[in-house]
């Protein structure tokens, strides 16, 4: 008999995963983990509960898409080029990355630390929006940065965050993508929202430096469909390709872009190509600006990252937060 040091479910995920896109059958892995089939039974249903795609063959045996990859620091820190994400959590399930990253960089966490879980309990978009969040399916990550820059340029580095994703996905999946202002990246083709930005910072009482800023990216990539309440709006990477990623590879390419993209700031080097990939400019749009709604065209994106929009029957106002939804 095989002694087993992990635990059963962790076992059996390891060897499903080693053996991806094939089939494992039942008797094979009990006999692995010295457990009865209807005890593998039990932890392939937990299993399936956390998000993996496990298919079950009757009286044959059991199948992990071939897709389904688990997310590994040892797997993503050897790839990297740039001083992101040399230190990495990653959890199965969290509440909010965003939510922990914070409460680490008020203890001190240095620039580049990294949380990353598998699935979100309490996802937090923009404007105290939830964040879909599902196991086996999506990146859920936030970076701790320490920037030597004052307060006002917050609205940069979400910008230069917003531009560092999609050369991620131009690279990893081939896929062009527009950015909403100021923060959700949008697939050009079904203009639905591939991925959202949430980024928080601290700043200095006195010094109006920021101290930290949390930079929570959520990419929906393996997603092959969406609750329907989201359907309309929202897409993932396999849905606009037809490929599922390798979610390792592409936080690989994230944390590079976003180390890349950061380092501009100072010239803002990246704001021109904010621009050209800016889904609103010259649209008719409708802004929710604290408890004001109007509608308004958007003119352009000011050198720092502010949506300049011209209401329907006021001057133009410059934004630098509130958000806005194109007119169709
Ligand atoms: C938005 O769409 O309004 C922004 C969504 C940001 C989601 C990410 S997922 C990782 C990080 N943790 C969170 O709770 N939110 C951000």
């Amino acid at each position: 008999m095989v002694t087993v040091h992990m635990n059963p479910r962790d076992e059996i995920l390891r060897i499903l995963l080693s053996h991806r896109g094939e089939i494992v059958t039942g008797n094979d892995l009990g006999a692995a983990l010295g457990i009865s089939r209807s005890a593998v039974w039990r932890h392939i249903k937990v299993l399936r509960a956390e998000g993996y795609r496990i298919y079950s063959r009757t009286n044959n045996g059991y199948c992990l898409e071939g897709n389904a990859d688990r997310l590994s620091a040892a797997d993503i820190i050897p790839k990297l080029k740039g001083g992101l994400g040399r230190d990495i959590d990653i959890y199965k399930t969290i509440d909010s990355t965003n939510t922990f990253a914070k409460s680490l960089a008020v203890l001190g966490a240095k620039h580049g630390k990294t949380i990353i879980s598998d699935t979100q309990e309490i996802g937090r978009g923009q404007t105290g929006r939830d964040f879909f969040s599902p196991a086996g399916s999506g990146i859920y990550m936030s970076v701790i940065i320490r920037p030597n820059f004052l307060a006002e340029d917050t609205m940069l580095i979400t910008t230069a965050a917003a531009v560092a994703v999609t050369d991620a996905i131009s690279e990893v999946c081939g896929l062009n993508t527009g950015i909403k202002w100021v923060n959700d990246i949008y697939s050009n083709t079904s203009m639905r929202k591939l991925c959202g930005i949430l980024a928080e910072a601290s700043v200095g009482m006195e010094t109006s430096q920021l101290e930290y800023v949390v930079i929570g990216i959520g990419i929906n990539v393996n997603n092959t469909s969406f609750p329907a309440e989201l359907k309309r709006t929202a897409t993932s990477l396999y849905l606009e390709t037809g490929h599922f990623f390798d979610r390792n590879t592409l936080i690989v390419k994230v944390l590079d872009a976003l180390d890349n993209r950061i380092s501009q700031i100072p010239s803002a080097a990246f704001l021109e190509e904010y621009r050209n990939l800016s889904i609103l400019i010259g649209k008719d749009v409708n802004v929710t600006h604290g408890n004001r709604n109007f509608t308004a065209k958007v003119l352009e994106i000011d050198s720092r990252g502010r949506l300049v929009v011209k209401p329907d029957n006021a001057p133009v106002s410059v934004l630098s937060s509130g958000s806005v939804a194109l007119i169709s």
